[in-house]
């Protein structure tokens, strides 16, 4: 197994950057060497990964291992205690409040609880990852502008679901919940997607169609997409790169066909 320390994934990525690889699109998100404790237990040491435009990486862990908190450091419901974080090439802890924002902004987060509100329409729900970029008193449903529900609409088109948006966001099923939290999370005009195990709570079926949905915006569009899964089959069908962590480390970063089914299983001793 290749054990990756901070030290060497930080050369491999510096050798990268020299010549990139001509395949891979522009680096979205680099997370160099982040560490993260609460109290006295360190729950993330020395934490490095990139993500390119167009590729899927999938994030694998047992519970506990620090997948969320390292995706919570990038889209800021946490701040990592050293290290740092580089979206879209802006170092967030050297820039500006406004662009740090900005830089935020253009990494969407779906989580595994959909958090759609149930009885407004699927349009509705998608237009509100819009609001971020209105100035706030737009940001009123009643005051939705015919522009934002366009793009909306476009942007339910992409998920398959334009069909739907005029349903209850209640009325749909799991699966295309999951769609419509992607659908509002590109009405945010997102550069990249990070997915908090977003099939976790979906049937085998429903669980393919969203995979190969990031998967479509990733190789289609460019998005760069960072997915949590806890299912290792669906990282091998979907990610064209795996991550393993365990226990707060690093422990391979690696193209798809590259990760052994040893691996894979050694990350849940
Ligand atoms: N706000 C917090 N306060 C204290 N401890 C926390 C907090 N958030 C996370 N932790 C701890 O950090 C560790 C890593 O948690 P994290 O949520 O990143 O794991 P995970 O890999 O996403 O696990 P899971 O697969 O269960 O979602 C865990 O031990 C967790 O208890
Ligand atoms: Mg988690």
């Amino acid at each position: 197994m290749t054990v990756l320390t901070a030290q060497n994934a930080i050369m491999a990525f510096d050798q990268d950057s020299e010549s990139p690889a001509p395949e891979r699109g522009e680096v979205l998100l680099d997370v160099r060497a982040i560490s993260k404790s609460f109290g006295d237990r360190v729950v993330l040491q020395d934490m490095s990964m990139r993500v390119h435009a167009g590729e899927v990486v999938a994030f694998l862990g047992a519970n506990g291992s620090g997948k969320s908190t390292t995706l919570r450091a990038v889209n800021g419901l946490i701040e990592a205690d050293s290290g740092d974080v580089t979206i879209a090439g802006v170092k967030l802890n050297e820039a500006s409040a406004q662009r740090r924002a900005e830089a935020r902004r253009s990494a969407a987060t779906v989580f595994q609880k959909i958090h759609l509100v149930q009885r407004r329409s699927v349009l509705q729900n998608v237009c509100a990852g819009g609001f971020s970029r209105l100035p706030a008193w737009r940001s009123v449903p009643a005051l939705f502008g015919q522009e934002l529900k366009e793009e909306a609409m476009a942007c339910l088109e992409r998920v398959g679901l334009a069909d739907r948006a005029h349903d209850r966001a209640g009325s749909l099923s799991g699966g295309q919940q999951q769609r419509v939290a992607i659908a509002r999370a590109l009405c945010q005009r997102p550069r990249m997607i990070l997915a908090d195990e977003p099939v976790s709570a979906l049937d085998p079926k429903a669980a393919d169609d969203v995979m190969q949905l990031l998967h479509d915006l990733a190789s289609k569009e460019g998005l760069g997409v960072a997915a949590v899964l806890h299912q290792p089959h669906l990282a091998r069908a979907y990610a064209d790169r795996v991550i393993g962590l365990r226990d707060g480390h690093l422990v391979f970063d690696a193209p798809t066909a590259e990760i052994d089914d040893a691996q894979l299983a050694s990350l849940y001793v």
